[in-house]
């Protein structure tokens, strides 16, 4: 495939743009080459600025769940553009979302709408807080809760000591207060809440993680933490920004039969808009301003047009709940034949899947967390996806992200994609 379009556009970009892309992960540092310029989608296919059509995995990491360009969601979108996109002031369709949300998701009564999953996880955090008058939190190495300070801590060797900060630019101060432990490792956990006890406001967590590649919880571990923060008077928080409203109605509680103090939420729930929300019990979100003292605010928050985008698609998923069976499938047939396709060539590799999320990594070990997800084959990695792009697959270009399967993808697409893998030469 040729991307000559697509690399000058790329040229031009870095001129101006900082690394050429408004976010980093767009600009293929960890596989190589030139970002691919997309003109426009429709259903599972990306069309690039080449002329190219591409069959798409990562539905704009997510939120396109019923695939790019859906015809509720632009009409809806388009109704609404033309009565004023915005006054900083209530309207009816912030209710009638946020109705519809708390009537899917289990254990929340309230929610409150951002801009982003960052912004959630960031302002569920500060209210964690705030209600519990505690200021420490947990977090798992390799899990990813957006960019705000307290998120960018990478785990040291000693995960039971203070965090240290991977960003420039976070401070000692701010990284103090996050501790690390081990995805799927309750031991660790058990031991950072000893050490620190009474201080710990909130574990926040990817319930079924895709920020290291797709890792999966076990019973035990969450349930063992649900557990652990009942006990220990901690918030347990589950960030879905990813799989809120892709992993069933209710989101991963459903799914892993668990149920979390506070939930955050981005990506599907914005329909494809800028849209994140947080959302808790009453007792919880009535500490938050204008009732309470928590204070967050946003002047284009409840924006009219990724209200109605939002409602658009959490109406079709909420009134079409077999999407969630039917993308799971899917995933399960990609499962099988991407597996097969590898182990055919020899190629060792773990799929990991819940699921429409879904990812390949290139080792031999069971990829449980990050230390294990790290240990991937990346030259491998980089192998198998420009093989599959110059094939027309367009997979998350980094061994760290789970694909997000788009209901518009057909059986056909999907055998034309496992037909790729069998050609890739590793
Ligand atoms: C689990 C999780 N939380 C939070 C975020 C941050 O969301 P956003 O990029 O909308 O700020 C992401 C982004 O990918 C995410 O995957």
């Amino acid at each position: 495939m040729i991307y000559k379009r697509s690399s000058a556009l790329f040229a031009e970009a870095k001129k101006y743009i900082p690394g050429g892309v408004n976010s980093p992960v767009r600009a293929f540092k960890a596989v190589g080459g030139d970002p691919i310029f997309v003109k426009e989608a429709k259903g599972a296919y990306l069309y690039d600025e080449d002329g190219n059509k591409l069959i798409d995995y990562i539905a704009s990491w997510g939120p396109m769940i019923l695939g790019h360009a859906y015809e509720p969601v632009i009409t809806a979108i388009i109704d609404k553009a033309k009565k004023g996109t915005s006054f900083g002031m209530p309207t009816e369709i912030e209710s009638e979302l946020a109705k519809l949300a708390v009537s899917m998701v289990p254990n929340i009564d309230k929610i409150r709408f951002v801009n982003s999953g960052t912004e959630a996880c960031m302002s569920a955090v500060r209210l964690a807080r705030g209600y519990t008058g505690k200021d420490k939190i947990i977090k798992f190495a390799g899990c990813y809760h957006g960019h705000s300070d307290s998120f960018l801590i990478q785990a040291g060797s000693g995960a039971v000591t203070f965090g240290s900060p991977n960003s420039p630019g976070v401070t000692q101060g701010t990284a103090k207060d996050t501790l690390l432990a081990g995805y799927n490792n309750l031991e660790e956990v058990n031991a950072l809440v000893n050490a620190n006890k009474g201080e710990i406001a909130a574990i926040i967590i990817e319930p079924v993680a895709g920020n290291m590649g797709c890792i999966v919880p076990t019973d035990a571990f969450i349930k063992g933490l649900r557990e652990l923060c009942t006990a220990e008077r901690i918030l347990l928080i589950f960030d879905e920004v990813m799989t809120g409203f892709r992993l069933g109605k209710g989101g991963a509680q459903e799914a892993l039969g668990v149920a979390a103090d506070m939930v955050t939420f981005g990506k599907v729930i914005g329909g494809g808009l800028p849209v994140g929300a947080f959302a808790a019990k009453e007792e919880i979100m009535n500490h938050l301003a204008p009732d309470g003292p928590v204070y967050q605010a946003g002047t284009l928050s409840g924006n009219p047009l990724a209200m109605s985008a939002g409602l658009a698609m959490l109406t079709e998923l909420n009134t079409n709940p077999e999407i969630f069976d039917s993308l799971a499938k899917k995933t399960a047939f990609l499962h099988e034949g991407i597996g097969k396709a590898l182990e055919k060539k020899g190629v060792p590799h773990q799929i990991n899947r819940f699921g429409s999320m879904i990812s390949v990594h290139f080792t031999d070990e069971p990829v449980v967390d990050f230390a294990s997800s790290v240990k991937g084959n990346n030259e491998r990695f980089n192998t198998y996806f420009h093989g599959m792009l110059n094939q027309g697959i367009y997979l998350p270009p980094s061994a760290f992200e789970s694909y997000f399967l788009n209901d518009a993808l057909s059986y056909a697409d999907l055998e034309e994609t496992i037909a790729a893998v069998e050609k890739v030469t590793f």
